[in-house]
């Protein structure tokens, strides 16, 4: 089979990693893709929100099958435009995909199916929402209704900060158009897991739970990012916690989206808090998460690619789906700076080295003149180990990141020990 995979970070390295594993697929292409990535599948230039641009690409070069990686495109409806060109493509299209990208959307519709979740309003009116916070009183959680890259979203301690962000959303348009509407809700407490689950409509398969660190420095400290490590699978998620979550959580959401007219195929993204009232949703993405999936990927023993096609043809029931009984950690090497200001074009050295011990996912490089690597984002590298104990993958993968460095390199130390 031919195969394209959409999108350039190292979710799709690790992505493109496993489904090159796959004998059923033949030639991997990956758009735009990046220079870790090009090690395992060739990389198209095309961008991955030019829907028109990968559309045609992949008619023209007689692709078999799709992979949609990243919101944006979802939120496009890249997956709609693949199937009007008749070409099999996996993740939901974009009537599903607004799971996602509107948080009024899924919040609306947790209410309706009766899922846990924070209680919450929606606001389009300023002097509204600042007399609900006043209200309410704090903590309280101000969120921006579309997609904002994960920093859309205020965990307010006084009423003061709160009021300041919903002004900063709405007033002064920080967010652009996405802050016109704007959620508040309550603040939860209790550790936070992701589970990611595979996904044909009907039947959920979820897989290994994990456990991202989003803030930018040791302790849970400083600001928000797209996440700087995970493990997988958190000590907290037990066995009960992930009954409740399948009964109370996983297969509602499923059933939900599949009477509403809009049937979810693809990865499904849950992001859960461990109250002390029982698992809730905090919010839900379209896709697999990064950097939760290059350590999930990394345990799945199964074949990607009859995964995912028993997700676009609705089999997914007849699939036996098999992980490593391992535990996992990547540690995410980013450029200092981020996610505020950060430079771009230093030279990484080390990888050869770190990659004996461990799976190197290139996030932000490029190739140099002299055909050396090059950061190029804010998220440089993700370095994934696995090993049967969680403590050992932890080691390991600290171990194989200690030899990699570039200018201004930063990496959490803390990875799997913050919560
Ligand atoms: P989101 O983009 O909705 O995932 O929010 C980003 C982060 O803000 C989450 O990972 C949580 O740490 C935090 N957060 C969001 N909503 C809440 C809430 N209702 N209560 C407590 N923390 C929250
Ligand atoms: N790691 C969080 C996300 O992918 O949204």
């Amino acid at each position: 089979m031919k195969v394209l995979v959409v999108g350039g970070g190292g979710r799709e390295h690790a992505i493109c990693w496993k489904l090159a594993q796959s004998p059923k697929v033949t030639e991997l292409y990956c758009a735009p893709g990046n220079a870790g990535i090009a090690h395992v599948a060739q990389c198209v230039d095309v961008k991955a929100t030019d829907v028109d641009g990968m559309v045609a690409w992949a008619r023209d070069n007689a692709m078999d099958f799709v992979m949609v990686a990243p919101d944006d495109p979802l939120a496009l409806g890249m997956v709609d435009a693949m199937e009007a060109a008749g070409i099999p493509a996996f993740g939901p299209r974009a009537n599903a995909a607004i799971l996602e990208a509107s948080k009024a959307f899924s919040k609306e519709l947790m209410k309706k199916y009766h899922i846990p979740t924070a209680k919450y309003q929606t606001f389009t009116e300023l002097d509204k929402a600042l007399a609900y916070i006043e209200a309410q009183g704090a903590p309280i959680v101000v969120k921006v209704d579309g997609l904002a890259l994960g920093k859309g979203v205020v965990v307010a301690a006084t009423v003061d900060e709160a009021k300041q962000a919903a002004r900063e959303m709405m007033a002064d348009h920080k967010f652009g158009a996405s802050g016109s509407t704007v959620v508040i809700e309550e603040c939860m407490t209790g550790p936070e897991v992701t589970v990611l689950a595979f996904t044909d409509g009907k039947t959920v398969v979820p897989m290994p739970a994990s456990q991202d660190h989003k803030r930018a420095y040791d302790g849970n400290r400083g600001p928000n990012t797209g996440g700087m490590g995970a493990i997988s699978p958190p000590p907290q998620y037990t066995p009960e916690i992930a009954r409740r979550c399948m009964e109370e959580i996983f297969q509602p959401t499923i059933d939900a989206l599949r009477a509403e007219g809009r049937p979810f195929q693809g990865v499904l993204y849950f992001g859960l808090m461990l109250t002390p009232d029982g698992p809730k949703v905090v919010e839900y993405n379209a896709r697999f998460g990064d950097p939760e999936c290059q350590v999930v990927l990394s345990l799945l023993d199964t074949d990607l690619m009859d995964i995912l096609q028993a997700c676009v043809e609705g089999t997914l029931d007849r699939l036996d789906i098999r992980w490593k009984n391992e535990a996992g950690c990547i540690v995410v090497l980013a450029s200092g700076g981020y996610p505020l200001d950060y430079q771009k074009g230093y030279p990484i050295s080390g990888l050869e080295e770190a990659g004996k011990a461990a799976t190197v996912f290139h996030a932000g490089t490029k190739l140099g003149p002299d055909g050396e690597y090059l950061t190029n984002g804010g998220r440089v590298l993700g370095v994934t180990a696995t090993a049967p104990t969680l403590d050992e993958a932890i080691a390991a993968a600290y171990d194989a990141a200690r030899h990699i460095s570039f200018q201004d390199l930063h990496m959490r130390t803390d990875i799997g020990h913050a919560f």
